[in-house]
Order: structure tokens, then sequence, then C-alpha cells
């Protein structure tokens, strides 16, 4: 019996106890709906949105535990959930989307190019992003923080992934994904969905922009492989990644498709983490200051990869950035089996949401929880830490593949702009919208002065 699957004399987490209608909107309310949830029915709690016929039985964690059972054995125990299928059949087979099997080869080819050591061989274009922003603010004035990180993302991950300037056409193509990665989250959610066959409107929008950019995708790929001195190290990395078991490499059809989902996956993802870090900061001065002091002790130069290992206080600000308002404010997966979440039997065939934004919000492990306070992320306390406690880029063999990249990325970035600009934010509130990963509900209101 392999361990976790006796589940015979455990009983069903228990049903929540919140009215249906209510529940509806709380579910659908990504982020804090999280926590009524959970206050209402604890930890493992049971959902029914719609009979099971209609929507499989729905389980939501929120304790490190049930998501150490639920993410920390996931190969065998759980799959890609209807998210994914629905991302899948938008967007083709991606590391993201395959299930289990499928995935293991491509996930093998892939790894390598994501270490900690590689990805700074693609990864320092957010500085160079971020210099633009900064000189363009040279003067100060009233920014939109969610735009101008918006913008600087996306053309850094045009750089980084698809070694391409994306300057002209930035706010276009950012535009695309989101039209892209909404209708596919919100279809996911939806108890009743049309047909995929159906050429709705809303589906016609979202193939066409998946379209225009797996386009850019096979242009450059067609690019690197004409001029073999064409400066686009991902896109080569992928080319020439293999399967170290099979020595299998990857056809141009998996090449585009994972291109454009490093897009979908890093762009927003990586947007929110910069918008909300910089917000945040605009209303503590004293830690923007000291942010700023450990960049300028770097040199008045373009910040490097090799320089974020010297960036230790504002990574613990980048940490906490992601504790407080964590992109992926939750994950899902399928149970593929009967299995034990921290004592409960979650049946075969049940959808389970993994709670992040509530895990990260828990008074238990994060006393104060909703006060900004970076030195939770000191050397110390992040030892002291268990590892299921935060979970920004989730856990498990189905983890985010760009996490160093994304730590990279945004602490040059935070470092780049607070060293040359002090921000001041407008508004004391961060509205976002949840239609997949968390985006801010724009504009985010700053001012920004020149230091020196
Ligand atoms: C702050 C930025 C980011 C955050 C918070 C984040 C978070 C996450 C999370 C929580 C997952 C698990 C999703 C799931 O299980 O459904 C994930 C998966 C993934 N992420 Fe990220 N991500 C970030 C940036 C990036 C970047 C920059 C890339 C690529 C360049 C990327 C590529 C991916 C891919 C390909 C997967 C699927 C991995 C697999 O199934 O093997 N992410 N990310």
């Amino acid at each position: 019996m392999v361990a976790g699957t006796d589940t015979a004399g455990l009983t069903l987490a228990p049903k929540n106890p919140l009215p249906y209608r209510q529940l509806l909107r709380l579910v659908r309310a990504l982020d804090t709906g999280q926590l009524a949830i959970r206050g209402a029915g604890g930890p493992v709690t049971r959902i029914q949105v719609a009979p099971k016929w209609l929507f499989p039985p729905f389980v939501a964690v929120f304790s490190p535990e049930a998501i150490r059972d639920v993410l920390g054995r996931n190969d065998a125990f759980s799959e890609r959930c209807i998210v994914h299928e629905e991302v899948r059949d938008m967007a083709g087979d991606s590391l993201f989307v395959l299930p289990n099997e499928p995935w293991r080869p491509r996930k093998r080819a892939l790894q390598p190019v994501f270490t900690k050591h590689n990805v700074r061989a693609f990864g320092g274009h957010m500085s160079r992003a971020a210099e633009q922003f900064t000189e363009a603010w040279s003067t100060g004035g009233e920014v939109d923080l969610d735009h101008e990180c918006r913008r600087l993302t996306m053309q850094s991950l045009g750089r980084s992934v698809l070694g391409v300037d994306l300057n002209d056409n930035a706010d276009t193509i950012a535009e695309h994904m989101h039209v892209a990665s909404s209708y596919t989250a919100d279809r996911a959610l939806r108890p009743i969905r049309a047909p995929r066959w159906l050429p709705t409107p809303a589906r016609r929008r979202a193939a066409a922009a998946v379209q225009s950019m797996l386009q850019i995708a096979a242009d450059m790929l067609q690019a690197c492989r004409a001029d073999p001195s064409l400066d686009a190290p991902l896109v080569r990395a992928l080319m020439d990644a293999t399967d170290p078991e099979t020595e299998q490499g990857l056809s141009d059809e998996d090449i585009c498709n994972d291109l454009l989902i490093f897009m979908l996956a890093g762009h927003d993802t990586t947007a929110t983490a910069l918008t909300y870090a910089l917000w945040v900061l605009g209303h503590h001065p004293e830690v923007q200051d000291r942010v700023a002091a450990e960049a300028a002790a770097l040199g008045d130069r373009r910040l490097e990869p090799a320089d974020v290992p010297y960036l230790t206080y504002t990574t613990q600000v980048f940490h906490e950035a992601l504790r407080l308002c964590p992109p992926a404010a939750g994950v899902g997966r399928m149970a593929v089996r009967d299995i034990e979440v921290a004592g409960h039997r979650v049946e075969a065939g049940t959808l389970i949401a993994v709670g992040i934004y509530a895990l990260h919000r828990d008074p238990a492990i994060w006393p104060d929880p909703d006060r900004f306070d970076p030195d939770r992320f000191s050397p110390q306390n992040v030892k002291a830490r268990d590892r299921w406690h935060y979970l920004p880029f989730a856990g498990g063999s189905r983890s985010c593949i760009g996490e160093h990249f994304a730590r990279l990325e945004t602490t040059l970035a935070l470092a780049t702009v607070v060293r040359s600009l002090r921000v001041s934010s407008r508004e004391s509130e961060f509205p976002v919208d949840v239609p997949f990963t968390t985006v801010a509900h724009g504009p985010i209101p700053a001012h920004v002065t020149p230091r020196r």
C-alpha cells in the first residue's frame, strides 16, 4: 500500500456550512474568498458548487499539512485540473499543462535551462528595461505603477524569452495575453460552459491572441536557425534541450508552445509582484531607503545578475511582497485516487484547490499577517520556517520552473527603480482582479521623485 492511500477508516472532509450562493461568490473571488471559506469550514473543507454530474466534487485546503499532502506527493496522487485542461485546449501542449506522464521527459529537458546559474544567461534584461523606466521619469512626476511595471516586464520578458524587443507592441501583446488567460480561467471556473467546438466571439478572440503570440515564437525560432549569431539564449537553450534519459529533443511545436507558456506564466505574475512591491515600498519610506542604499552601494552602473546575492534586503522585500500579494493566489489539482489529506479522505475525481493566499495570511504562521515586514524573511527566520508555510511558486514536482528567473528579474528591477527614484504611493489600498493570476486593478498611482 502506497503511503497516504489507506483511507478506509477516514471520513470525508467536513462540508462547508456557508450557504450555496455565498460559496459560489467566494469561490470566484480567488484570493480573499479563501479567508471566508477557511473561516467557516476550517483548513480542509468540502464545497458543493453544483451537482456532481455538472462539476466535480471540490475540496479546498489551507493548512501547511494539508497542502503538503496534496502537492508534496502530487505525481502519484494528483493530476492537472480543469484550469490546466482549458489552457491546454487553447494554447496546446506545454510544460504547464501536460499530464504527469508526458510532462516528465519535457521537465527533464527543460529543468537544466532554468537553474539558478543558467537563468543568468538570459535573465539580465530587466535591469535595462527598469533603467528605461527610471530615465523616462528622471525629473519625477505622477506615474501609474501598474502600467509601467507591465510594460517593463513585457519588454524584459520579450527579450529574455523570445529574444526580441517588444518595445512598440508591448501593450498589444500584453492585451493578447490578458484576453487568452482570462478567457481560459473564466471558463474553468464556470459550472456551466459552452462546448469547446462552439466558436463564441470570446473564444475566437482568445484563439487569435494565442495564434499571434505563437507566430512571434515561430518567427524567432526560424530566425535563430537561419542566423547562428542571433542573440536569443532561451530559444537556443530550448533548441538544444534534450531529455537526459532518452536523449530526445523538443519538436518545433513543443518549443513554440513552451515559449508561449513562459510568456503567459511569466508576465502577469512578475508584473504583479513588481507593482505590489513598489506600491508597498511607496508606503514604507524607511524600508525603501534601505533598499535604495543597498543598491547604491554596488556603484553607479547597470545592475547585473551577479549582483543579486548582494541585494539581500531587496530580496527580503520581494519575498514579503509575494507573501502579501501572491500572484498565484491558489493552484488546482485533480485527485486521481482516494488519498489522505490531513487526516481526511479525499476521493478520486475530486478537484482540490490549494489556497496559497490564505496560507500566507494565516495568523497561526504569520503573526499580524496583514502587516508588511520584510524581516520575516531575514536569513534566521527563513531557516526556522517550515517549507510548506510559504508557497508563492507552489511546491512539489510541479512547482514553478521560472522561480529563479522571476526572483532574479524582480530583484534587479526593484533595486534599479528604487536606487534612482523615490516612490510615494497615492492610494492606501492595492485593488486587484483575479481573472486567473492576481493582477492589479489599475491604475496604481504614485508620485516619483529623483533621488539624486
Ligand atoms: C513572480 C513570478 C511567478 C510566480 C509567483 C509564479 C508562480 C507559479 C506557480 C504557483 C506555479 C504552479 C502552477 C500550478 O501548479 O498550476 C507555476 C508554474 C509554472 N510557472 Fe511560474 N510563476 C512566476 C513566474 C514565472 C516565470 C517568469 C516563468 C517562465 C519564464 C514561469 C513559468 C512557469 C511554468 C512553465 C510553470 C509550470 C511548471 C510545471 O508544471 O512543470 N513562471 N508558477
